[in-house]
């Protein structure tokens, strides 16, 4: 019950995908949230007022000069009277209105008489998603606050497949919630670190490493979802910002403990970036072939993990650490706990046999002063859960 005296508004508007709502809207009633839901007219072609009301408990609204629904409940207090304003689905009609604040009907004139928290769960044809205009109503949006969750990419409704899907009502509920529950780490700040870092060699090669960000992207979601005001450093992935994070994007590791020291003070610090532990004096310009073979004078990057985890007033009360290793897991992981101060580093095995990079699971071990815990194998986000659980109880404590 995680959204009780929450007051969702929910915006259903005319997708094939609105069918999806009538599950978000029991899902949400399970929390405990209060709904109310305006359908446009073309919502009403895909879900019947009855089957909305019926679910809500609650009267639908769809006209804005009913006369009745504005003595009773005006436009401006329904939007006002929420903490939330959910529009699922979202056509690219009615983010192009948003976009722009037209408000020709109850729905959009409620989104924009409203100043309330607003999230999106777009739904249409691909072709329609990634249409420049509609990619800039999106940016727009976005740039204005408005959260977005999906589309998902796969089998549309006309049987082709793209990105336009919209995201599963589980998704919307846990971005919901995210957005407006009290969790546990709530008042609480924490920094992540994740991804590789780049080093420039010249303007165009750089050193890298295999991290593909998973790991520590999944950990900056589930600190947000526990309520912790989350930071995320990242170097460059292929992953897209976890909602509800602050994102800072970086290239290089010196890049990386800069945007660390800027977000102190922090609470909770948890280093699962690789961070490139060597890097060279790039040069001006392209290095030519014809100048012989280049030699590369490797010099040692910063320890972010290290260094944040330094007593002084601005250390955070938690520190974590990962340690990737090939051979010898436990033993080089409880070493690097204690060269590089931290409180538990949570050891990780990254030899070829293991796959753990770019893959969607990971077995890990989390080392603290007391000993070795073994964590069975997990999928990433299950580990950022489990990790989260583990700082909400240390916290607790
Ligand atoms: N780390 C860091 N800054 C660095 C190198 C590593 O913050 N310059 C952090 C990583 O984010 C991770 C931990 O230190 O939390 C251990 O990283 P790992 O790559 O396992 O170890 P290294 O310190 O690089 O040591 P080695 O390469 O010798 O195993």
């Amino acid at each position: 019950m995680s959204l009780v005296n929450r007051r969702v508004l929910l915006v259903i508007t005319g997708g094939i995908a609105a069918y999806k709502t009538l599950d978000l809207i029991r899902r949400l009633r399970e929390q405990g949230a209060a709904v109310r839901a305006i359908l446009t007219e073309a919502a009403t072609q895909f879900v019947t007022p009855l089957a909305v009301q019926t679910l809500t408990g609650e009267k639908v609204y769809r006209d804005i000069f009913a006369l009745t629904d504005e003595s009773e409940m005006g436009h401006l207090r329904l939007a006002q009277e929420a903490d939330i304003v959910v529009v699922a689905p979202a056509t690219a009609d009615m983010l192009a209105k948003m976009a722009v604040g037209i408000a020709d009907d109850l729905a959009s004139t409620a989104l924009l008489a409203t100043d309330k928290m607003i999230l999106v769960a777009p739904a249409m044809n691909h072709r329609m998603w990634l249409n420049e205009a509609t990619q800039a109503n999106v940016a727009r949006l976005t740039m204005r606050g408005i959260k977005c969750v999906g589309p998902n990419t796969g089998s549309l409704a006309e049987g082709e497949t793209g990105p336009g899907r919209m995201a599963e009502p589980l998704e919307i509920l846990s971005a919901i919630e995210l957005l407006v529950a009290d969790g546990p780490l709530k008042g609480r700040r924490a920094l992540v670190t994740s991804g590789p870092t780049h080093e420039a060699i010249d303007p165009v090669r750089f050193l890298a490493n295999r991290s593909s960000g998973k790991q520590g992207h999944a950990i900056a979601s589930a600190l947000a979802h526990a309520g912790a005001e989350t930071v995320l450093i990242s170097g460059p992935t292929a992953e897209p910002d976890p909602l509800g994070v602050r994102v800072h994007h970086v290239e290089s590791a010196r890049d990386m403990l800069k945007a660390c020291e800027a977000a102190l003070p922090v609470e909770i610090a948890v280093c699962a970036a690789a961070v490139a532990d060597w890097r060279v004096e790039p040069a001006p310009q392209k290095i030519k072939k014809n100048g012989g073979l280049p030699v590369l004078r490797l010099e040692e990057n910063p320890d972010i993990l290290a260094t944040l985890s330094r007593p002084g007033n601005l250390r955070p009360r938690l520190v974590i650490g990962f340690a990737a290793e090939t051979e010898n897991l436990i033993a080089h992981a409880r070493k690097k706990r204690e060269a590089k101060g931290c409180d538990w580093i949570v050891a990780n095995d990254v030899s070829p046999a293991m796959s753990t990079f770019g893959s969607d699971n990971n077995t890990v071990h989390l080392i603290d002063a007391n000993g070795v815990e073994d964590w069975p194998p997990q999928s990433k986000r299950e580990v950022a859960a489990s990790l989260t659980r583990r700082i909400v109880d240390f916290f607790a404590a």
